[in-house]
């Protein structure tokens, strides 16, 4: 569970975050405004898995913006530098923020919550209040967010792909090869699209519990 108060230090940290990193894109107070207004700062991260809880979202895009900044700050950087990594330019820090604190928009409004029954240690049904996907857009995942962040704020490239394919291998299309090429290429071509991938996986799943009912 995460309290009210943790929930309100979270809102704090995450526009605190985008103000310092992302305060230069035009759009970011509107789209800010427009995600307050839906609900991102109350929104669980899942309804089964990780940081299935009022205010989860937004702690996930927390933990994967931090994760995404020390990866590349202590293992990127250095060996960019260093010139033992395979691209040479290195990745902006507003790139990372965007891509990781957006990365999941697609979330906001949802899930709803929803009375869940389940049985008890004798046998007997019980109710308890979870939640329950209703999807009013079903437009992909991370297509989903883009197209949010996009009618508030440009974004580049690298950014779009990133976000487009943080879910890596599971969110390729199971019919056709299409997807599977392009998801390939887009980590070829931005080492962004590896970096979330990576933090959103350590995050969802080394950093963040499923709170079971
Ligand atoms: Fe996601
Ligand atoms: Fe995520």
């Amino acid at each position: 569970m995460i309290t009210e108060l943790e929930r309100q230090a979270n809102k704090d940290k995450f526009i605190a975050y985008c103000r310092e990193f992302i305060g230069g894109r035009e759009g970011l107070e509107r789209l800010l405004t427009y995600m307050d207004e839906s609900g991102f700062y109350t929104a669980p991260s899942s309804t089964n898995f990780h940081l299935n809880v009022e205010g989860g979202l937004c702690k996930h895009s927390l933990n994967v913006f931090e994760t995404a900044r020390d990866i590349y700050t202590n293992i990127l950087e250095p060996k960019r530098v260093a010139g033992e990594t395979s691209f040479t330019q290195p990745i902006n820090i507003e790139s990372i923020a965007i891509s990781t604190l957006f990365h999941d928009l697609c979330k906001m409004q949802m899930y709803q919550k929803a009375e869940k029954w389940k049985k008890d240690e004798a046998g007997r049904w019980v109710s308890y209040p979870g939640y329950e996907v209703k999807d009013d857009f079903p437009f992909g995942h991370g297509e989903k967010s883009c197209f949010i962040i996009e009618r508030f704020m440009r974004l580049k490239k690298s950014e779009l792909l990133a976000i487009r394919w943080h879910m890596c291998m599971f969110d390729v299309p199971e019919q056709g090869s299409a997807g599977r090429f392009s998801l390939r290429a887009a980590m070829e071509a931005e080492p962004l699209v590896s970096l979330v991938q990576m933090a959103d996986l350590l995050s969802a799943n080394c950093l963040e519990v499923t709170t079971k009912y």
